[in-house]
Formats: C-alpha cells, structure tokens, sequence
C-alpha cells in the first residue's frame, strides 16, 4: 500500500486532506480501477486479469463500457470520477495529454502505470519519454512499463497483413528483439496496479528469449504451416514506405542493439513469460491467421 504523498503543484488539494485510515481501506477495496485502451492488444488483458483477481474495473476507450476519447475532452470527467488508479495508455501516435494527468490527479487519482516501450531512451521516442516525464512528476505513484515488441503483432496489430501476405518488411536485419506476450506485460500491469512495492520503478517488460525476425517467422512457420518471407534491409523498407516516415523509423531503429529478455515478468508477476513458440501455437489454435 503506498503511503499518503505530498501534495504536487498538480493536484491542488482537494483528495490529499484528512486522508485516514479508512480512506485508505477504501482505496484499495472499493474504488474502480481505470483501464484506457481496454479495446486494445494490452488494455483488455489488463481489464481481464483484474477482474478475474475480484477488483472493480473501469473499462475504457472510445469502443468501451464507458466511453473516452483523447481528443474529446467531455468523455475524460466520466472515466476519472471515483477512480484512484489508472492504466494510462496511448494508442499509437498520439500522446498523453498532460492536462488529462492534470485532472485526474485533481480528481483523486493517486497511482499511475503507464505503457512505454523498450528503447524509449535510445530511439528518442518523444511522445513516449514526455508521458514518462509527465507520471514521473504528476506528484503521486507511478510505475513506467517498457516492453518489448508485442508477440500480438503478428495475430492482432501491425504485422498481421504482412503474416497473411507471406512477406515482412522491416529495416531490423538480424537484430534480436526480447518480444513479450501481451499477456504478461498486462500481469506486471495488473501487479502495479494493485501491490506494494512498484512505485518509481521502471520495468523492461520482455519474453523469455531473444529472436530475430527471420527466427521469429521460423517459429510462425513451423507451427501453422505459413512462410513468411521477411525483408530486412533499410533499401526494402523504403521501397514500401513513405520516404519521410521510412526515413524517422530507420534512424530510430538503427539506435537499438539486440533486446536481451529481462527477468521482469517472473520477478513482478511470478510467473515465467510465455515463449514465442507458445504463443504462436495458442494463437493458431485459437484460430488466428486461419483466413
Ligand atoms: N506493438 C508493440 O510492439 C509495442 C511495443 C511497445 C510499446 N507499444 C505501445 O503500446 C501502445 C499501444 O498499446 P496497445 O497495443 O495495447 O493498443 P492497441 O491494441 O493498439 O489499441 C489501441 C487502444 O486505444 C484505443 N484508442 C484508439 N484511439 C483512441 C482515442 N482517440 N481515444 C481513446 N482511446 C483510443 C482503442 O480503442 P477504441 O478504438 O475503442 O477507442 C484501443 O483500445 C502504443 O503507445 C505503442 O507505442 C507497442
């Protein structure tokens, strides 16, 4: 349980007074759990898990239970009211708002877990450092997540196309990724949110074991059958993609060396993290890229 914190420039002082003991009962028991991007590859997991764990959750996205929008700030008072803890996502390309951290620390929020990613530093991902930046100094509890490449690209989210295509382009050569089941970044979520003890950490979230994508479609392969022919030079990503983005992207990747796995997700989670190899069988079973 974390202790009552000082006030922040932020969070005016509504929620920090006259904070008891049975505030602090309460705070753990009763109130809702805030999930953003609960539509999305991690948000649901996070829900999920929590629910099954008995905590109240509030799931939310523009798709959600409750509906809340970035770029609508009306839909940010009914996700915040009542809740002390937030899984704080954003999707792809867009950032974390500050005044959104600004009011729900007004309104009592009092534990952020936020979703970075593995090499923030190194490929000077800006949009995520700034949302770092922001739970860092919102003035109460905060643990970063900085995962590796999501297993659930390649069933769910960017590289399915390409799975379905038979061809992965990509300027990583042979470099190694860590990659991690969504799964298990949300069980180190769900651990932060709802434990002592992970307040001001930053956690590398990774699998097992490190493969290339070349390794990685080998794995796809032998388990459903399909080849996936990767490409993966910087010259094959710019005959696919808009010269400006292909550009940012292959300076931003060029920064990563090869993304050894962390013993975050036994260690947070108490659980070993799932194989690649794992993954992809459940993911075929569950009848992923059958179409
Ligand atoms: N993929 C990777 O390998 C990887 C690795 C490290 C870090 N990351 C980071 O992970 C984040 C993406 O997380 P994810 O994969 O869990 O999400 P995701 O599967 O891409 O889903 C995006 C979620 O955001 C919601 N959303 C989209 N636009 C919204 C808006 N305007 N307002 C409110 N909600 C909106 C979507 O739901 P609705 O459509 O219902 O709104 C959905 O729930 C990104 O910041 C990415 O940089 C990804």
């Amino acid at each position: 349980m974390d202790a009552p914190t000082p006030l922040s420039p932020l969070t005016g002082s509504r929620h920090r007074e006259n904070v008891g003991p049975l505030w602090l009962g309460r705070f753990m028991a009763d109130l809702p759990i805030l999930v953003l991007g609960a539509t999305g590859s991690t948000g649901r997991r996070v829900a999920a898990q929590l629910s099954a764990a008995g905590h109240a959750v509030r799931r939310a996205s523009r798709r959600g239970e409750v509906r809340f929008d970035w770029s609508d700030r009306d839909t940010w008072a009914g996700a915040l009211a009542g809740v002390d803890r937030v899984y704080l996502m954003a999707p792809h390309e867009l950032p974390v708002e500050p005044e959104f951290v600004h009011e729900a620390v007004t309104r009592g929020v009092r534990r952020f877990v936020l979703l970075s990613t593995r090499g923030v530093v190194e490929m000077r991902d800006e949009r995520l450092l700034a949302a770092e930046r922001l739970v860092r100094s919102s003035g109460v509890g905060w643990t970063v997540l900085r995962p590796d490449w999501f297993d659930q690209n390649f069933d769910e989210g960017f590289f399915r196309p390409s799975v379905l295509a038979g061809e992965l382009v990509l300027p990583l050569g042979e470099k190694k990724q860590a990659f991690v089941d969504a799964d298990d970044i949300a069980a180190v979520a769900a651990a932060a949110l709802t434990e002592d003890g992970h307040e001001g950490r930053v956690y590398e979230v990774t699998g097992p074991e490190a493969l290339s994508f070349p390794q990685a479609l080998d794995v796809l392969a032998r388990v459903t059958g399909r080849q996936v022919e990767f490409r993966g030079t910087p010259d094959d990503y710019r005959a696919v993609m808009p010269a400006d983005l292909a550009e940012e992207q292959i300076r931003a990747w060029a920064a990563l060396g090869d993304g050894e796995p962390t013993d975050t997700v036994a260690r947070v989670a108490g659980r070993e993290p799932k194989s690649f190899h794992d993954y992809a069988a459940q993911a075929w079973e569950g009848g992923a890229w059958h179409d």
